[in-house]
């Protein structure tokens, strides 16, 4: 049995829970929500919960498996402890992002973000965990993937210096909402563009048959570490940021242009990642290279924009890194469930695409936000199959 099956299971679940989230907060554009909830909070709740379990746990087991040598994991047990933990805390700050936010909450006499606190947690099992990966021996040839998974886990722990820079700029006298805004979106951008992408591409790398390293190799990762690091500006308001932030953000979106391009076309060129699902990651890709060169071309097109923003992040997150995810853990699995994942993830994106604010209006058909919430529900139902599927004698 892989020795991380019940942690991958516990990823899917959290999947379901954050999925079902996002369908909540369609349903209550639509109908009344009970007053408890708010959607800036249901919204924390959805994408911390994605970010937290169903990003980072599912690609640093596939880092370790990829690490071990003949099926020999070293420290299995401090790292089965590690991500148990970050599971653990990723979803016990669920309820407390979907209640509160990022508020207060009393405990006895004292008021305690718990949302915040849990997320610190959160961070440290990041550290624990890149800590245990560099204990382990350094291995005996380095390959696309090793690199590239280097620089990913370099990439995390930088993101989580802009949210630690969040935290501590609240107790500073000063009072910018630019900094603090810049310092957020500091972290999300190397968290998805850095962290996010190049994890999945050095697994992806594997599951091509990652081939040795050469120099040059360098040209795979480099460009979208430095360049995850410089498009933050494009998160912002277009009033806020001044021209030496808005040519930094231009130069970041070039390299990771570059970089991104050229993993896609080295991988396509190796005709080894064959299918429906790998079709559609390179699909996605392609879409996703249509954005970033529309962020620095002349067409008037602000990558910030909340629509678009929405629509980028989940064919990113849920098309791109979630459909490549699901085909590298669960190659067993009937191949109708998972093209079912694919169409319903495919689905909600277009619907995105609907509502971006980009869609003719003359093709706007009736009852759009009806229609919009049912398809934010269908993932939950392939998703759920494949959390079944995981329960399978044969799967194990
Ligand atoms: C399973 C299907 C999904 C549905 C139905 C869904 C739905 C939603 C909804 C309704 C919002 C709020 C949109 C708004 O503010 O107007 C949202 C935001 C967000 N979602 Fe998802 N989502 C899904 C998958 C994912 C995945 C897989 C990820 C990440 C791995 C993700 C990450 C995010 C993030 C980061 C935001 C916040 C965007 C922002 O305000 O900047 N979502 N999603």
């Amino acid at each position: 049995m892989n020795p991380f099956h019940r942690l991958w299971q516990l990823s899917l679940f959290s999947f379901i829970l954050a999925a079902i989230t996002g369908f909540l907060y369609r349903y209550g554009m639509l109908y009344p929500l009970p007053e408890i909830f708010h959607f800036a909070n249901i919204r924390h709740a959805h994408s911390h919960l994605m970010f937290f379990n169903w990003i980072c746990p599912p690609l640093m087991i596939l880092m370790i498996q990829h690490l071990s040598k003949n099926g020999e994991i070293k420290y299995i047990n401090s790292f089965k402890w590690c991500l148990s933990v970050m599971i653990f805390l990723g979803l016990l700050s669920y309820p407390f992002f979907l209640f509160y936010g990022y508020q207060s909450v009393a405990i006895g006499s004292a008021n305690l973000p718990l949302a915040a606190i849990i997320s610190g947690l959160v961070m440290i099992a990041w550290y624990w965990f890149a800590w245990l990966y560099y204990k382990i021996e350094k291995r005996d040839s380095e390959s696309v993937t090793h690199i590239i998974v280097d620089g990913a886990l370099l990439t995390l722990l930088i993101s989580s210096l802009g949210a630690w820079g969040v935290s501590i700029f609240q107790f500073t006298p000063i009072d910018s909402p630019l900094i603090s805004s810049a310092m957020t979106h500091f972290f999300l951008s190397v968290f998805t563009e850095g962290w996010t992408v190049l994890g999945i591409l050095g697994m992806i790398w594997a599951k091509a048959g990652s081939v040795e390293f050469k120099p040059g190799a360098g040209w795979l990762w480099m460009p979208i570490l430095f360049g995850s690091m410089m498009i933050f500006p494009f998160s912002l308001s277009q009033s806020l940021i001044t021209p030496a932030m808005l040519y930094t953000a231009y130069a970041g979106m070039i390299l990771i242009i570059v970089s991104f391009s050229l993993n896609i076309y080295l991988l396509i060129k190796q005709k080894v990642l064959n299918g429906f699902m790998w079709y559609t990651v390179f699909f996605l890709a392609g879409f996703i290279l249509l954005f970033k060169f529309a962020a620095v071309l002349p067409v008037d097109i602000w990558p910030g924009e909340h629509g678009l923003r929405v629509l980028y992040l989940h064919v990113l997150l849920l098309g791109f890194f979630s459909v490549a995810l699901i085909e590298l853990f669960q190659p067993k699995t009937a191949r109708w469930i998972k093209a079912g994942f694919t169409i319903s993830a495919l689905l909600v994106i277009f619907s995105l695409f609907m509502i971006s604010g980009y869609w003719p209006q003359a093709l706007i058909p009736p009852n759009l936000f009806f229609w919009i919430m049912v398809v934010a529900g269908l993932p939950v139902i392939p998703a759920a199959l494949l959390w079944f599927d995981t329960f399978k004698k044969s799967y194990k």
